[in-house]
């Protein structure tokens, strides 16, 4: 939601800037600009659109060894060239990018800034004006954005130039993530997301909130707000630059779904001890067991996979869990048990609604796990314990291959778990997870059949539904996540049987209906909540689990473990999704309105 890269070395900075913004593109890609100095003065690009547009922009005979960059998802203000960053002080002394939300902008507006016009409609002109006030009234730069920042509420990561002093980039952190990466001693950079700045450096340093960062050429010099200096070792980014490369994929999000049946022998692997079984950290496996119900908090598709992971924690532990979404747990907290533990599911582990309900639970003293794809992120860092996905980095918009990874770890937390309660599990879930990777690369060779499928019932809808009973309904629920976030269909998932209470209303002549039977104790009834639908004129596509197949079923599923068909059945939902959204001629990777990280509440 929103991302931020500054550079300041011997190079010129306007390709490592650019660079830089399109790997973070995923955070945000309504507009985006950089600004580079110089010995000239400050020199502003900006556009509404894409980095390629900003691309096109900017001036190749501009060349400035110290810049900073923004790619935008609007928060305050349209999309457009006037609210896109950076944006600059009244004399254009100051320029700033910023991703966060400044909750108090109004009130700073009326208190420090009457005298000042400003021109977009942003939160962030607020900051670069009022740190400008501050140096009108005489005050040294450091000091006033060390003031600026403390009267700040709401969430930021800054990056602030001086045309007066074009040797250092201010930097500041609250919430919003940010990473320092260290140079050879003659560049240092800062990032949003590691991702960005791999082209220059592996070396990051991680801040925290409410500090400052003081980046020169062959410094970065750390302070909390009370300025008091504060060193911190770096730590190497295990990424590798191809995991953030697309290869020969025409998108991400179909590479990141063929990525499924490696990511699932992955972390098998890496959750099981020398002899081959499954384990997870003791501390984390007694949090579990001594918790008297669990509750798992999550956004999204990783909602989605909480709504599994209750399956596998209840059956195979005998925990109650709940699941609840974020933004609603925080607004509307239910009565909690006597000695609960709360799982965060979060692939980017920067998810702002997530974050504001760990951070309510951690005040009121309770143990919190988080489920993530990032290490070292912010849900990570402030949860007592963390299970990695070992997803690699996800980088379409639409989540695929970390839901099933969530899923995955889920199984296995529950499954160890149980263990440890002496509730073994009737079948070798090592032996499972293994046929379902199998599973998922069959499925994955079966591209034309889901091109077909996609053609056949949504290349002109208007809406479509999911549906299917148990574990199948939930997996409905992420099919039609998906297929609305990236072709705009209007697409709806339900339980099969609560249709005629209601919904079936909306089914009309021709209207697609995608019904997963992939369990056995409810094939029989969601088979007859199709008919229902039928008789009202629905077009069925039926995914069924190979065994349970019947004559007119449109797609077969290979066979897994029953409690485990949902890391198979959403695979076909994704590349159905994938190929209506090409159909229709959606920008697959980076949907309208959307952002990868969701980094405002
Ligand atoms: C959908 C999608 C979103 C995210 C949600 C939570 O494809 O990606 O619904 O799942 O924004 O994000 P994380 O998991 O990063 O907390």
């Amino acid at each position: 939601m929103c991302g931020i890269v500054g550079y300041i070395g011997q190079q010129d900075s306007k390709e490592i800037l650019l660079r830089g913004l399109e790997k973070l593109e995923y955070r945000g890609y309504d507009s985006a600009g950089i600004a580079a100095i110089n010995e000239k003065g400050v020199h502003i690009f900006k556009e509404k659109g894409r980095i390629a547009v900003l691309r096109e922009s900017v001036d190749a005979s501009v060349v400035a060894t110290t810049g900073i960059g923004h790619t935008r998802w609007a928060t305050h203000g349209v999309p457009s060239r006037v609210n896109a960053h950076p944006h600059q002080s009244t004399s254009g002394r100051f320029t700033l990018v910023h991703n966060g939300v400044i909750e108090n902008y109004s009130i700073l507006k009326r208190e420090y800034l009457q005298n000042v016009t400003l021109l977009s409609d942003t939160d962030t002109e607020v900051v670069v004006q009022v740190i400008e006030t501050f140096v009108n009234k005489g005050l040294e730069v450091e000091e006033a954005f060390r003031q600026t920042l403390s009267i700040l509420k709401g969430s930021y990561a800054i990056g602030l130039i001086d045309e007066q002093n074009p040797d250092l980039i201010y930097v500041a952190k609250n919430k919003s993530p940010l990473l320092v990466g260290l140079g050879d001693g003659s560049f240092n950079v800062i990032a949003s997301d590691a991702m960005a700045m791999l082209q220059v450096t592996d070396q990051f340093v991680e801040l925290m909130d409410k500090e400052m960062v003081f980046v020169s050429r062959e410094s970065v010099t750390i302070k909390n707000l009370k300025g008091e200096v504060i060193e911190r070792a770096p730590y190497k980014a295990e990424l590798d630059a191809s995991d953030i490369e697309k290869g020969t994929y025409p998108h991400y999000m179909l590479k990141e779904i063929d990525e499924q049946p490696l990511v699932t022998r992955k972390i098998i692997q890496k959750y099981q001890d020398e002899n081959g079984s499954l384990t997870i950290d003791s501390n984390i496996i007694s949090a579990v067991n001594d918790a008297d119900r669990i509750y798992i908090v999550a956004a999204g598709t990783s909602y989605h996979a909480g709504l599994l992971g209750k399956q596998f924690i209840e059956s195979w532990t005998k925990i109650p869990v709940e699941v609840h979404v974020a933004s609603e747990f925080s607004y509307n907290m239910p009565i909690l048990s006597a000695n609960p533990l709360f799982i965060f599911i979060t692939q980017s582990g920067e998810t702002a609604d997530s974050r504001a309900v760990l951070v309510q639970v951690k005040e009121l003293g309770y143990k919190a796990l988080t489920i993530t794809n990032v290490q070292g992120s912010t849900l990570s860092r402030e949860a007592d314990y963390t299970l990695l996905l070992h997803a690699g980095p996800e980088i379409a918009v639409a989540s695929t291959k970390a839901y099933t990874a969530q899923l995955s770890v889920l199984a296995i937390l529950a499954a160890v778990a149980g263990q440890g309660k002496g509730l073994n599990l009737e079948f070798d879930l090592v032996k499972e997870l293994g046929i379902v990777a199998n599973a998922m690369e069959v499925l994955c060779d079966q591209k034309e059949e889901m091109e077909a499928i996609a053609r056949e019932y949504l290349s002109t809808t208007r809406n479509c539904f999911f549906i299917g009973r148990t574990v199948d309904y939930y997996v409905g629920l992420e099919g039609a996540l998906k297929l609305k976030e990236i072709s705009y269909i209007q697409a709806e998932g339900f339980a099969g049987g609560e249709l005629k209470h209601g919904t079936i209303a909306l089914i009309e002549n021709g209207t697609p209906i995608i019904a997963l039977a992939t369990q056995e104790h409810v094939n029989l009834s969601i088979r007859g909540n199709v008919k229902e639908v039928v008789a009202r004129g629905a077009n069925p596509c039926i995914i069924t689990m190979k065994g349970l197949e019947e004559e007119d079923d449109r797609f077969v599923l290979p066979p897994v473990h029953e409690a485990l068909s949902p890391l198979v059945s959403v695979i076909p939902l994704q590349l159905i999704s994938y190929y209506a959204a090409l159909h229709r001629g959606c920008d697959v990777d980076k949907p309208r309105n959307l952002a990868k990280s969701v980094t405002v509440e």
